[in-house]
This record gives structure tokens, C-alpha cells and sequence, in this order.
């Protein structure tokens, strides 16, 4: 794996494409997570159903329409709603509260709210979510198989290609350094990002999730994140990657700046009701919670900058548009 003089370079070669298509702006998104009830089993996630360590909750839509439409960080441009996967959620929560945003705001909205069936997705779509974030979590098939990932990877795959072809601009992701897996795993994950319909893809490191079957697996290095995240860069010069705020767990927003500066363009500052955040349990309860001022610090140490163009309205723009009918005859 590439370390050394030869990373820095091939970082400074991937922030340099993120700056040549996007000038020194970063997306700023922010994120609620309305639900930690989850049917799904993954072996690497806190919010997994066998946890029984863990309150569950769904967020007070009152509470979260408030806290949105009144107290957000001006930077934010963009929502993006989470929640493990909890049908009840989506009905009682995400698509009551995309509506309020949709009535209320200009803001753009995601989602990611694990695998749907067709009617709730056209539901959240129709009630004015435009992104859909979907994570194929793992190249690997036997390890998404050994780790319990939600369904099955082609299932997931076959997911994405369909709210591709629905009309959603659709994000992907996938965990590096999962035990097990080499260098070469994750890069093959890299690879089959490539392969599919994305504005996007996501690069988590590994980290040992407290109360789960891999609570005392080793954390993954952060080098390969970061290598991969510059590997999606220069291969996809377009595509929004986001610098996740879990590069911050074991070195305290040096690995942020990192992820920055080897070619994200998406921050995102965590909204969540602060009563609500220690039970949405990922990785560990102690987390590194990105507020505005230690993103607009990490920016600005990287020459970085917010973005006052939204991430959805900056899709939008890049759409090709329909053939016209004239084209067509
Ligand atoms: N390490 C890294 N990423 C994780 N996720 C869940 N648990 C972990 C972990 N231990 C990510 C997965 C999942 C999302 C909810 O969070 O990609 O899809």
C-alpha cells in the first residue's frame, strides 16, 4: 500500500481534482438521525437488532421540525436524514419531516434509510427527497455474507441500480479495513463503486463497535481510508466524497483535515437532538460530534471553504438534460 512520499503526492493529486471541478468549496450537510431501531443483524453496527444494550429510539418529529427549521448552522445547505432500518421511521418520521422541509426550506434532502421496498422509496421521492444513500458496505461477498449485511450484496447492488433508474441521485459507500479483509479488498470495493449508477461514495474506516460480535477486532488503518477515498477522487474527478467523521476517532481532527485535503468535498455537521445522539451507536458512545465551529476550523486549515451552493441544487445543475423530442425524431 502506498505510503510515504509517494501518498502525499498521490493525495496531492486527488486534491487537486477535487479542486479543479469544485474551486475550494465543500459541501456542508446536515445530519439527523431520526431513528436507532434497526431489523437489520450486520455483525460491524452498534444499532444491530441483536444489541439489546442499546434504548432505542425514533426522534419526536415536533422536536426535530423545531430544532430544523429554526436553530440549523446557516452553512447548512443540505439535510440528510438517518436512521437504521425501521419501516415505522419512514412512515412516522423521515416523510412527515421531508414534507415540513420541502413546505418550509429550499434545503436539500437526502436519505439513508437501508434497503425499501419500491412504494416507500417512491413515497419519500414524491414527498420531495431527491438523494438516496445506500451502502454496499463490502466488495466482498463472502464477507458481507460472514458479516450479515442487510439482505444480500447483489440484492444491494440491484437497490442502487434501481433508484438510479427511479430518479434519485444516489450515494454509495462501504467500510474499509472490516477484519478479514486486505488492502486489495478494499480497493476491489473501490473498483465495483465504480461500476454503478453513483453522484457518490462514501470511505468509513473500520472501528470495532462496542456491544457487537467484532467489538474486539482492530480498527482499520487509516491510511487505506485515505488512500481510498484519492483513488475514487481521481477516478471519479465528479463524484461528491464525503470526509466521514469517524477519520476523527484516534486522532482528533487530523484525520479530518487528511480526508479534506486528499479529495472530499462533503462535510457534514451532526443535528441530532444531543439527547438523542449517545443511543445512535455506530461504532463507540464516545464519538466525535462535528458542530459548526470544528468544521469551519477544519476547512479553513485545509484553504477550504463552504459551499453556499447546495449539494442537491449542484446535481441538478449537472444533470444531462432529457433528449428533446426534436433530438429524438
Ligand atoms: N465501522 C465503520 N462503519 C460502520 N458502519 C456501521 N458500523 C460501522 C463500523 N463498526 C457504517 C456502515 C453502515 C452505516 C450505518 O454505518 O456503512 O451502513
Amino acid at each position: 500500500m502506498c505510503r510515504g512520499g509517494a501518498q502525499s503526492e498521490f493525495h496531492a493529486r486527488a486534491h487537486a481534482a477535487a479542486r479543479r471541478k469544485f474551486g475550494r468549496e465543500v459541501f456542508v450537510r446536515g445530519v439527523v438521525e431520526i431513528s436507532n431501531f434497526c431489523r437489520e443483524n450486520c455483525h460491524y453496527c452498534g444499532m444491530r437488532r441483536d444489541n439489546r444494550s442499546l434504548d432505542r429510539y425514533r426522534a419526536a418529529l415536533d422536536v426535530l421540525g423545531e430544532a430544523l427549521l429554526h436553530r440549523r448552522p446557516s452553512v447548512v445547505t443540505d439535510i440528510n436524514l438517518q436512521a437504521g432500518e425501521d419501516p415505522v421511521a419512514v412512515r412516522e418520521v423521515a416523510l412527515p419531516l421531508v414534507r415540513l422541509l420541502r413546505r418550509h426550506t429550499k434545503l436539500g434532502v437526502s436519505v439513508c434509510l437501508g434497503t425499501l421496498d419500491p412504494d416507500s422509496y417512491a413515497a419519500l421521492r414524491e414527498a420531495g427527497a431527491s438523494a438516496y444513500i445506500l451502502k454496499f458496505e463490502t466488495a466482498h461477498t463472502d464477507g458481507y455474507e460472514l458479516r450479515e449485511g442487510p439482505g444480500t450484496l447483489q440484492e444491494r447492488l440491484e437497490n442502487i441500480r434501481w433508484l438510479a433508474a427511479h430518479g434519485w441521485f444516489v450515494s454509495s459507500g462501504f467500510i474499509a479495513g472490516l477484519p478479514g479483509e486486505t488492502p486489495e479488498d478494499s480497493l476491489e470495493s473501490c473498483r465495483l463503486a465504480e461500476t454503478l449508477p453513483l453522484t457518490g461514495c462514501s470511505v468509513s474506516p473500520f472501528i470495532p463497535g462496542e456491544s457487537t460480535p467484532l467489538a474486539q477486532a482492530p480498527r482499520a488503518d487509516i491510511e487505506l481510508v485515505l488512500n481510498c477515498m484519492a483513488a475514487l477522487r481521481l477516478r471519479r474527478p465528479d463524484w461528491i466524497i464525503p470526509a466521514v467523521s469517524a477519520l476523527n476517532i484516534g486522532q482528533p481532527g487530523a484525520g479530518y483535515r487528511r480526508g479534506l485535503a486528499a479529495g472530499a468535498n462533503l462535510a457534514t455537521i451532526n443535528l441530532t437532538p444531543p439527547a438523542l445522539r449517545e443511543d445512535y451507536l455506530l461504532y463507540q458512545r464516545e464519538r466525535f460530534i462535528m458542530d459548526e465551529e470544528h468544521l469551519l476550523a477544519s476547512l479553513e486549515a485545509v484553504g477550504l471553504r463552504p459551499s453556499t451552493t447546495g449539494l442537491i441544487r449542484h446535481l441538478e445543475s449537472q444533470r444531462t438534460p432529457a433528449p428533446s423530442p426534436l433530438q429524438l425524431a
